[in-house]
C-alpha cells in the first residue's frame, strides 16, 4: 500500500468516525483544506522531474477524488440521519386518543321545562315567557288581589328600587300568573279585539282561543330544603267560549301521566283558594307504586279564571271562560329524579349536575 492509499484510507476512517457535520468538516480540513495533507503532498512535487510530476500529480488527483467521494458520502449519511432524527422527534401518533372538551349538559330543571313545553306544545299550547321584574298591577291587582293582601308584604315578596307605570314599587314576580293578563293583552291586541284602555270599553268580537304556558323564574322570600328564594313556575291558561273545569282535569291529568310516563298515576283536585280563580283547587298526584307510592304530592295550584281577571284581560267574562294553573317545575324535577333537597339544583355543583346528562 503506497502513501496515497494510506492517506485515503485514513481519511475514510476519520470521516466515518465523525458523528456530526461539524466533526466531519474538521476532519475534511486535515486532508483537503489549505494546510491539509494533500496540499502538502502537492508542494512536495516541486523537486520532481516533469515525467515524475505527471504520474505523481495524476496519482495525487486520484487520491483527492477518492477522499472527496468519501467526504460526500459521509455528508449524505449524516444528513440522512439528521433528517431521520428530526422526523422521529416530530412524529405524530395518530392512534393516540384526541384531547376532548368536556361535553356540557342541560340543567335538570331545564330538562323538565323542555319536557313540559313538549307535552303542552303537542296539546296545542303556545309557549311564551315574560318579565321577571313586574309591576304591582300585573303581579297583584290585575289578579284580583285586594289592596292589602298579605302576598304583597315584604315578608313574602322581593321589591326593587323604582316604581312601575302604576306608580307602585316594582317587584320580582312571586309567580308566573301576571303573564295570564299580559298574554291576553298582547294576544287580543294583535287581533285588534278586546279592551280599549283609554275608553275602558270592552270590544266584544270573536276571539281566538288563548292557550298558553309560561315557564320561567319566580321569586319569594323563602329558603329551606323545599323552598328557594329563586324558583321556577310554569303558568298555564286556556280561555275560550266554552272551556270548563273538566277540560282542566283532562288536560292536567294527561300532562302528569305523560310527564311521569305512568298511565296509572292518580290525580286529586283539592278545593283551595286563590284570589284569581274561582273555584280553585290544589292538584295532588299519587304514584300507584315505587318509593313515593301512597303519598299525595302537591304539584300545582289551579282554578277557573276569576271574572275580574277576565275583565282585566280586556274580555267579557259573560262570554269568555277558562282555567289557569301554576305548577312547580322544580318540584316535578325532584319527584322525577328522586332528589330530596331543592337547593342542590341551584348550588351549581358539577358532581350533582353531571348526573343528569
Ligand atoms: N299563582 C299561584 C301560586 O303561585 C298558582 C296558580 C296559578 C293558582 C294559576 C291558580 C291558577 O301559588
Amino acid at each position: 500500500m503506497n502513501d496515497l492509499d494510506t492517506l485515503v484510507e485514513s481519511a475514510r476512517t476519520q470521516f466515518a468516525a465523525a458523528s456530526a457535520p461539524h466533526d466531519l468538516e474538521n476532519a475534511k480540513a486535515q486532508f483537503i483544506g489549505k494546510s491539509g495533507r494533500l496540499t502538502e503532498l502537492m508542494k512536495g512535487m516541486a523537486q520532481l522531474s516533469p515525467e515524475e510530476k505527471r504520474t505523481r500529480g495524476a496519482a495525487i488527483n486520484q487520491a483527492k477524488q477518492a477522499i472527496e467521494a468519501a467526504l460526500n458520502e459521509r455528508r449524505q449519511t449524516l444528513q440522512d440521519a439528521e433528517l431521520e432524527a428530526h422526523l422521529k422527534a416530530e412524529a405524530l401518533d395518530v392512534t393516540l386518543p384526541g384531547r376532548q372538551r368536556g361535553r356540557g349538559g342541560l340543567h335538570p330543571v331545564t330538562l323538565t321545562m323542555e319536557r313540559i313545553e313538549g307535552i303542552f306544545g303537542s296539546m296545542g299550547f303556545d309557549v311564551t315567557d315574560g318579565p321577571e321584574i313586574e309591576t304591582d298591577w300585573f303581579s297583584f291587582t290585575s289578579l284580583n288581589n285586594p289592596p292589602n293582601h298579605p302576598a304583597r308584604s315584604m315578608q313574602d315578596t322581593f321589591y326593587i328600587d323604582g316604581n312601575g307605570a302604576d306608580g307602585l314599587p316594582l317587584n320580582l314576580r312571586p309567580h308566573t300568573s301576571p303573564m295570564q293578563v299580559r298574554y291576553a293583552h298582547a294576544h287580543v291586541r294583535r287581533y285588534g279585539k278586546g279592551f280599549d284602555p283609554r275608553s275602558g270599553r270592552l270590544y266584544d268580537g270573536p276571539m281566538p282561543d288563548i292557550r298558553v304556558i309560561v315557564p320561567g323564574r319566580t321569586y319569594r322570600v323563602d329558603s329551606d330544603a323545599t323552598h328557594s328564594p329563586m324558583f321556577h313556575q310554569c303558568e298555564g291558561l286556556w280561555l275560550g267560549e266554552n272551556v270548563s273545569f273538566s277540560d282542566l282535569k283532562t288536560i292536567f291529568t294527561g300532562f302528569c301521566r305523560t310527564f311521569f310516563e305512568n298511565g296509572d298515576l292518580v290525580l286529586r283536585f283539592r278545593p283551595s283558594f286563590f284570589p284569581f280563580t274561582e273555584p280553585s283547587a290544589e292538584i295532588d298526584i299519587q304514584f300507584p307504586s315505587g318509593p313515593l307510592a301512597g303519598r299525595w304530592l302537591e304539584v300545582a295550584g289551579s282554578g277557573q279564571v276569576h271574572p275580574n281577571v277576565v275583565r282585566h284581560m280586556g274580555l267579557d267574562p259573560e262570554r269568555y271562560i277558562g282555567f289557569a294553573f301554576g305548577m312547580g317545575p322544580d318540584r316535578l324535577t325532584m319527584l322525577r329524579y328522586g332528589v330530596n333537597d331543592l337547593r342542590l339544583f341551584f348550588d351549581g355543583d358539577i358532581r350533582f349536575l353531571s348526573q343528569f346528562e
